[in-house]
């Protein structure tokens, strides 16, 4: 009997597992049916370990059903130059022992681009799911992952037109950019259900924030060029402190922020500050909210989903469809700017635009949204 085709997924940092999920279940039932059918597949799981915190990766593979990594690579936090290193170190081994026919590389942190240079390195072909975003900032991180993992990748997934549009202005060839819509968001949906329904129970402090029936916003804050300098944290942190006047403010916060945070002793009255949560629990919390603020980049992509309101913290997006056509606010870091979009949104003037849940949301409060 022939080998059968090997395809390894890799899964590395928070944003990664909600895009892994969906292709792991796709390729499983490919993998039933094509038994039956004399197509052989066998499917890996590498941990990098980038996300080592069980808030921050295991409660995600129970969440969204993730079978247990085949592989652990246990590279933890350092320098970006030092876990890309580890990573590179250590993906070497496991391709050496497996042999995979295929790598698959989602998103765009440093275990990605990490994987995607070792593996093509070795001959090993390339599959980027999430490739051609662009924010044109070549001073964030993801930016530079992004674009040398899509220099290096055979396959390229591409969620939205300007992605297309990014990718064929760089010279890559028509036949490596496939449009094939948003993993991230086939999980949203397939969720949704899951969280609508009376067996969901939100974990404790997101129950007692969120179940009240009351008006709030939901924070999200954690990239470095937002957070490691007082300089930058203190004005955005001023203008959410003024925000949480008006709404109060949930804030499941990143590790790397809670410590920032505390370093530069910033007043957080108002804000009500807990561990990061599991992605059911931020589902439920961000589908009742009136209001998110955010400096992520796939909480974009839910918020304009889901259709509710969403002020981003950053001067650039890669993700411009969520601006366009979408709920999302691009307003930069400076304070007015946050709050002169936060308080048109709490006005009720907030703008709308087609979900994914086929409706369009015109109250700002979508509490009950779902029941
Ligand atoms: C990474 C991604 C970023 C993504 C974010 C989501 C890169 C370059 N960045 O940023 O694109 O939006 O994940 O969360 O890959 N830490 C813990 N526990 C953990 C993980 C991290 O305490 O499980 C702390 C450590 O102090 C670490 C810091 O957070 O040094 C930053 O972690 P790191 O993985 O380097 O980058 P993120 O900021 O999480």
């Amino acid at each position: 009997m022939n080998r059968p085709l090997q395809i390894c997924l890799v899964a590395g940092a928070r944003p990664n597992f909600m895009k892994v999920a969906p292709i792991v279940h796709a390729l499983n039932t490919r993998k039933e049916l094509g038994q039956a059918g004399g197509l052989s597949l066998h499917v890996s799981i590498v941990h990098t370990g980038q996300h080592y915190d069980p808030n921050m990766s295991d409660v995600f593979f129970r969440d969204l059903g993730i079978p247990a990594p085949d592989r652990h690579l246990d590279v933890g936090s350092g320098s970006h130059a030092e876990q890309t290193a580890k990573i590179m170190v250590a993906f070497e081994k496991v391709l050496l022992e497996d042999l995979p026919d295929l790598v698959v590389v989602v998103g765009d942190v440093n275990s990605t681009v990490a994987c995607a240079l070792t593996a093509k390195k070795l001959g090993v072909r390339v599959a980027h799911v999430e490739a051609g975003l662009r924010s044109f900032d070549m001073t964030m991180p993801e930016e530079i992952n992004r674009k040398l993992t899509d220099a290096i990748s055979d396959l390229l997934f591409v969620t939205e037109e300007s992605g297309m549009r990014n990718l064929r202005a760089e010279g890559v060839p028509e036949e490596r950019i496939h449009l094939v819509g948003n993993v991230m968001i086939d999980t949203l949906l397939r969720s949704m259900g899951r969280v609508g329904s009376w067996e969901f129970a939100p974990s404790g402090p997101v129950r007692v924030f969120c179940g009240t029936g009351r008006r709030y916003a939901v924070l999200t804050l954690h990239r470095p060029s937002n957070v490691d300098r007082k300089e930058t944290l203190a004005p955005v942190w001023g203008a959410i402190s003024e925000i949480a006047r008006d709404v109060p403010i949930l804030f499941p916060v990143h590790p790397r922020t809670r410590g920032k945070i505390a370093a530069f002793e910033l007043d957080v009255a108002g804000v009500t500050m807990i561990d990061p949560v599991g992605y059911l629990d931020m589902l439920y919390s961000v589908k009742g909210a009136a209001l998110v603020l955010t400096d992520s980049g796939g909480l974009q992509e839910e918020t304009t989903a889901l259709g509710v309101p969403c002020v981003t913290i950053r001067e650039s997006t890669e993700r411009p469809s969520t601006v366009e056509i979408g709920t999302n606010y691009l307003v930069g870091t400076r304070p007015e700017a946050i709050l002169s979009a936060a308080r048109e949104i709490l006005a009720g003037r907030a703008k709308t635009g087609p979900t994914a849940l086929g409706r369009e949301v015109r109250s700002p409060n979508l509490g009950n949204y779902y029941k």
